[in-house]
């Protein structure tokens, strides 16, 4: 009941709207932004073509594997290189705030993209995380696989005003350290926490270790089966929030529990592990400047070390890309 009160009374101006979702937010105890997280509801599709295809795209997300994994029963839709399913990091099926959903961004699209120096549209953006994510190869713009994912994500963001913002997107803020953070303070904390899960050796638990396209219970978070070196999940600042957003299971950004050190300790534990790499990332952001300050290859437009980039401490490389970021404004005068 909650839920549709919240969707209608969204439905209105700006400004009525946030004083809606404060007063919902104070008389439920929740955030007011809570208010405003409205998953539409898959049971209200009908059974069309249209209502079909959204439901193939939610399975996408769920059972990549199995539809267009390595596995997958026609080559030609094997565009996924690993058994990774999409809503292994895009969690509940896209849906769960600071879980990096994939709610509400259909009119981001086309985004500029710093990565490839130009603007991308919505299958672009979906072919980095065949490419990288699932260290795969990219989907003709036309394939049924990618039709499905744009139609359930255009679904996933039907009831949204152009323009909106919806607080929850990524996988969180959380402080930095003064200092890099260190792999070997990040090694107990996974023996302890993650290990149970995600298995000492960071391979995790298939569903069946016979058939790998039934997918993981389990996502492995390192090897040959894991995201390759240029996913986003590779970078260290993308993980260590998302861990403290979502890990271990159960947890979410309001009762997280993992401590902020803690967080960033074991994503560069994780981190430091071997997996698959991507050949040519050196061609990436064509505009070094634009670089993210984690991405852990070079080149980088600044003089601190790889190491460095991959580890943080971060504040002095955002200071030192500011300055050249101001340096070339001045120049442009
Ligand atoms: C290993 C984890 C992982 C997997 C698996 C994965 N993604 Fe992603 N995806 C990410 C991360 C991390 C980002 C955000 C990257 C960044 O920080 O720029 C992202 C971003 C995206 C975005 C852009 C979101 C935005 O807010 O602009 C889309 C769309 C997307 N993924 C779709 C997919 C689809 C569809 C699949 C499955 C076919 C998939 N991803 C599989 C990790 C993953
Ligand atoms: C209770 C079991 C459990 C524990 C403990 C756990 N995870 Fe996970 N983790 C999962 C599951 C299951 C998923 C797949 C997403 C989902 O279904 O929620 C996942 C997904 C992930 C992902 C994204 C998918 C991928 O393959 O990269 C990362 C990163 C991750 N976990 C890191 C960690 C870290 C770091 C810890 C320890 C702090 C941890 N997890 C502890 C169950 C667990």
């Amino acid at each position: 009941m909650a839920a549709s009160f919240a969707r209608r009374v969204c439905a209105c101006a700006g400004v009525l709207c946030a004083l809606a979702a404060l007063a919902i937010g104070a008389a439920g105890g929740a955030r007011a932004q809570n208010a405003v997280w409205r998953v539409p509801d898959m049971r209200a599709l009908p059974d069309d073509a249209h209502g079909r295809l959204v439901r193939l795209g939610r399975e996408i997300v769920t059972q990549t594997p199995a539809l267009i994994g390595p596995g997958a029963p026609d080559p030609a839709q094997r565009f996924a290189g690993n058994n990774l399913a999409c809503a292994d990091c895009h969690l509940e099926a896209g849906t769960k705030k600071f879980g990096l959903p994939l709610f509400g961004l259909i009119a981001d699209f086309p985004a500029y993209s710093e990565r490839r120096g130009v603007e991308i549209s919505l299958p672009q953006r979906i072919d980095s995380c065949l490419t990288r994510s699932l260290n795969g190869r990219a989907a003709p713009a036309d394939s049924p696989a990618i039709a499905a994912l744009v139609a359930y994500l255009d679904f996933l963001s039907s009831g949204m005003t152009p323009g909106e913002q919806l607080a929850g997107h990524g996988s969180g803020a959380i402080p930095e350290l003064d200092r890099a953070a260190d792999p070997k303070r990040g090694e107990p904390i996974y023996a302890t926490i993650c290990a149970a899960c995600h298995r000492a050796d960071g391979a995790g638990v298939p569903r069946d270790p016979g058939a790998l396209s039934l997918g993981y219970a389990v996502p492995p978070l390192w090897g040959a089966d894991s995201f390759n070196d240029g996913a986003g999940m590779a970078r260290l600042i993308t993980m260590a929030n998302f861990a403290h957003s979502n890990m271990p299971g159960g947890a979410d950004y309001l009762n997280p529990k993992l401590s902020v050190e803690e967080a960033w300790d074991v994503a560069a534990f994780v981190e430091s592990q071997q997996r698959p790499q991507k050949p040519g990332l050196d061609h990436d952001f064509p505009d070094l400047i634009e670089k993210p300050i984690d991405a852990p290859y070079g080149p980088y437009a600044d003089g601190f070390s790889a190491e460095q980039h991959k580890y943080g401490p971060f504040a002095p490389i955002r200071a030192e890309i500011a300055r050249l970021k101001a340096e070339r404004g001045a120049n442009a005068q």
